[in-house]
């Protein structure tokens, strides 16, 4: 049996640990990266003991994937500290801008791959999904949630398709990075929708239907 690429998650909140959970089911050895590990001296009991915690440099080295859950004002800062370790690698960006959106209408995520310069591998994905809902990846039709990602390079695109079908979700592809600008504004359209039509429960997902 083929290993599963190792990823390195980089945060340790409430979407890493969605996500680090739902890979760590489906085989992948998964490596937290931490502002300061040491302090977290529980994490264990939430994301299980075959998972690691280190500093952003030991996760980021030990991940062949690396998925960034971090506030998205903390992403590009750290994009460039690391961006020698980053390049080549396949990078998952989850982070929503909000308030902080690019105004000359840029994605976030283009904005990453901007600080880690050449051979930046970025895919966005996940930033439309809220983190209750991985414990669920069929809605309450019974039908797989959508996951939208986008990005520019084909072979980290069909990488991250994989990983959203490994783990129950539907890949929706979105297209380029640029054009991924339209996922960071479906995020607050998102929260609004689930509040108003869904009492803020946070287990509301898109659907696109054939009609
Ligand atoms: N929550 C959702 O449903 C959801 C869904 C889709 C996308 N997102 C996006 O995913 C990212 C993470 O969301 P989250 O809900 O997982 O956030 P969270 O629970 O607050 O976790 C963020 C993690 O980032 C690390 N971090 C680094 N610098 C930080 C700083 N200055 N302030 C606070 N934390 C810092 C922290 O880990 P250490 O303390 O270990 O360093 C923290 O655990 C955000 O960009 C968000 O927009 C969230």
């Amino acid at each position: 049996m083929t290993r599963k690429p190792r990823i390195a998650i980089l945060g340790t909140g409430n979407m890493a640990l969605a996500l680090g959970k739902s890979f760590m089911a489906s085989g992948h050895f998964i490596a937290y990266g931490s502002r300061r590990p040491e302090t977290k001296n529980d994490f264990h009991e939430a994301a299980g003991t075959e998972s690691r915690i280190w500093g952003y440099q030991a996760a980021i080295d030990a991940g062949e994937i690396v998925i960034i859950t971090l506030p998205y004002k903390e992403v590009a800062a750290m994009a460039r500290k690391f961006a020698n370790s980053l390049r080549n690698k396949v990078v998952v960006d989850i982070t929503n801008p909000f308030a902080a959106q690019p105004n000359n209408g840029e994605s976030g995520a283009q904005v990453t791959a901007t600080a880690i310069g050449e051979g930046a591998r970025v895919v966005a994905a996940f930033k439309t999904n809220f983190a209750s809902t991985f414990d669920h990846p069929n809605d309450s039709t019974g039908e797989p949630r959508e996951v939208h990602y986008a990005g520019d390079d084909e072979e980290a695109m069909e990488i991250v398709e994989g990983l959203i079908s490994e783990i129950g979700f539907k890949p929706i592809d979105c297209g380029s990075l640029a054009e991924a600008v339209v996922l960071d504004h479906m995020v607050p359209l998102m929260i609004r929708l689930d509040t108003t039509e869904h009492s803020a429960q946070h287990l509301s997902s898109w659907r696109i239907t054939p009609g």
